[in-house]
């Protein structure tokens, strides 16, 4: 310093050379706002020598206060190239942790899907409704006279014994677990009258062992239709339309004899199998080794036969009139032959895996 306590020209030139390293030095804007508060502040040599000049001798103030102005100039100019190097890097770095990888998979929540036994029962429903019929309920837990008696099941009919029915407690109440969605063919007489033509689909239950091919608790699909004039070439096209609306056009059914108490005559309805060549028609041999019909060319789907006259009489319904055919479907086997499913324990045991899988209908 001089006397007067203005810094000498060398000391500012010393100031700027320190100031210029400085911001060189400066990684950052806070480094950078640092090295500006130190060189260009308050007490820096550049601003005390800036302040000082009023205070020199005058023949000195031209000298001094040049000295002062170049190296505001030269001190400024390199903050502001600097400040604009370390904004574009910083705006840089920024962008690039902010970046967002949208092709990154998210974890979400797993989605259910509804149960393809239920979306089934609800297809084979909208097939009736698209023919006018309507759809009926029951209750699972039902009473003996509906499940049997109604139905013209003799007391001493086999399927009343305990290895089939679920009886409920205490002994002797009547009530049972429905074993078979026809409860709901006499309930539907009783409360709807006739003309009638409806549908059930549902739970049902029996003492079955669990295994590839039956579950204690099933699903079936009822049908009832009585009417005026009612005949079996009715129940043969009711049960095409139903074959042709679940597996394509080219469905083809068959019934053969059987024996039902609530139906006469009954029979079993049988699909063409639909995974080898016996799909080309009647008279194209099934393959030996078909695993889906096991040669034989068709496939068993349920009970069917007209409505027994001693049903319609416990409705109050003249059998001179009305006549009716009925029909009972199993819904797993529908699922099975549908989709390929070979074990029925996959549709109870509950693995989201099975129901994604047929979750989205197209
Ligand atoms: C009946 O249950 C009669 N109610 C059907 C009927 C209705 C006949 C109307 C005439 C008129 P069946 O016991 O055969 O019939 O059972 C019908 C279908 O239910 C079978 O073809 C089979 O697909 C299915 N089923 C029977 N038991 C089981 C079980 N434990 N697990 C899965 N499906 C079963």
């Amino acid at each position: 310093m001089s006397e007067n306590n203005a810094p000498s020209e060398a000391q500012i030139a010393e100031a700027v050379e320190a100031a210029l390293a400085a911001v060189a030095a400066a990684g950052s804007s806070e480094e950078l706002k640092a090295a500006r508060i130190a060189h260009l502040g308050d007490k820096s040599v550049i601003t005390l020598a800036g302040r000082s000049i009023g205070a020199v001798a005058p023949e000195l103030k031209a000298v001094l206060g040049k000295a002062v102005g170049q190296a505001k100039g030269r001190v400024g100019a390199a903050f502001a190239a600097r400040a604009e190097e370390i904004t574009l890097v910083e705006q840089q770095q920024r962008l690039r942790e902010e970046t967002v990888d949208v092709t990154v998979a998210v974890e979400r929540a797993a989605r259910g899907a509804r149960h393809p036994l239920s979306t089934l029962q609800e297809r084979l429903s909208d097939l009736f409704i698209g023919m006018g019929w309507e759809v009926a309920e029951g209750p699972e837990v039902e009473a003996e006279f509906f499940n049997f008696d109604a139905l013209n099941f003799d007391a001493d009919h086999p399927a009343r014994q305990m290895q089939d029915t679920f009886y409920l407690a205490p002994e002797g109440s009547g009530k049972i677990m429905r074993t078979h969605t026809s409860p709901v063919q006499a309930r539907a007489l009783l409360e709807r009258g006739v003309p009638l033509y409806i549908v059930c689909p549902g739970k049902t239950f029996r003492t079955d062992e669990l295994d590839a091919t039956h579950s204690p608790v099933f699903h079936q699909l009822e049908g009832l239709a009585v009417d005026k004039h009612l005949t079996m070439a009715n129940l043969v096209g009711t049960l095409d339309a139903v074959a042709k609306g679940i597996f394509g056009e080219g469905a083809i059914t068959r019934l053969r004899p059987s024996y039902f108490p609530f139906t006469e005559p009954s029979a079993e309805m049988d699909f063409r199998c639909f995974a080898c060549d016996a799909k080309l028609g009647i008279d194209t041999d099934a393959d030996p080794a078909c695993r889906v019909c096991g040669g034989t060319g068709w496939i068993e789907m349920g009970g069917c036969g007209m409505v027994n006259p001693n049903v319609l009489r416990a409705a109050g319904i003249d059998p001179e009139e009305y006549r009716g055919f009925a029909f009972g479907l199993g819904i797993e086997r529908i699922l099975m032959l549908r989709n390929g499913v070979k074990d029925m324990h996959d549709m109870v045991e509950g693995d989201q895996r099975f129901t994604q899988h047929y979750g989205t209908e197209i």
